[in-house]
């Protein structure tokens, strides 16, 4: 089978995605003090170290180990968010970054020209974001609440879908130049 080396980079995208989504939920985890969230945080943080692996498990099966991201989705939004402070901040940066993931892994499954044994690593991961972006959602609702701080936790969450939006649009024009096409892109049908 002839791997296109180029998959091994989008690959270890995912890979370094989540990996950092990982290493935010421990961040998490250090500065949650309630029980529940314990709880919950620690079957996340099993869940993203699981997709981390069924990445790399991919990559090392077509023969090849990942490749070191240095540019991936979090290191440019990090680059424009600055370090999240409060515990608001973590949870909404979550929050985005879960988002992401989901749409990003639901749009590349739908690619015409999908190898099945990606379609099927793309439904793993896919398919614990629901539960993953309910339950961060509701927790930040509820710490923004107890606070009195709905509305900066909006603005908030405002300013992070922007910078978001534009990480990743520089990211598809990037994926267009070396494919072609975005996989986030919507398939064109009848082709
Ligand atoms: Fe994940
Ligand atoms: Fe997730």
């Amino acid at each position: 089978m002839v791997v296109d080396p180029r998959m091994i980079y989008v690959y270890s995208y995912y890979r370094d995605a989540e990996l950092r989504g990982a290493t935010l939920l421990l961040k998490l985890l250090m500065r949650v003090d309630d029980s529940e969230s314990q709880v919950k945080l620690s079957r996340h943080l099993a869940d993203e170290t699981r997709h981390a692996w069924l990445w790399t498990k991919k990559i090392a099966d077509l023969g090849f180990t990942p490749v070191s991201i240095t540019d991936g989705y979090q290191v440019r939004l990090g680059q424009q968010i600055g370090i999240p402070k409060t515990l608001v901040d973590l949870f909404a940066l979550t929050v985005i970054v879960e988002e992401r993931a989901q749409r990003r892994y639901l749009a590349h499954a739908r690619r015409p020209d999908i190898d099945p044994t990606i379609q099927e690593i793309l439904h793993e991961v896919t398919k614990d974001e629901t539960w993953h972006i309910g339950w961060i959602k509701g927790k930040l609702r509820e710490l923004a609440a107890r606070n009195g701080g709905e509305e900066k936790m909006l603005v908030t969450l405002e300013r992070y879908r922007e910078i978001d939006r534009k990480v990743v649009a520089a990211m598809e024009a990037r994926e267009r130049d070396a494919f072609g096409f975005s996989f986030s892109d919507e398939p064109v049908a009848n082709l």
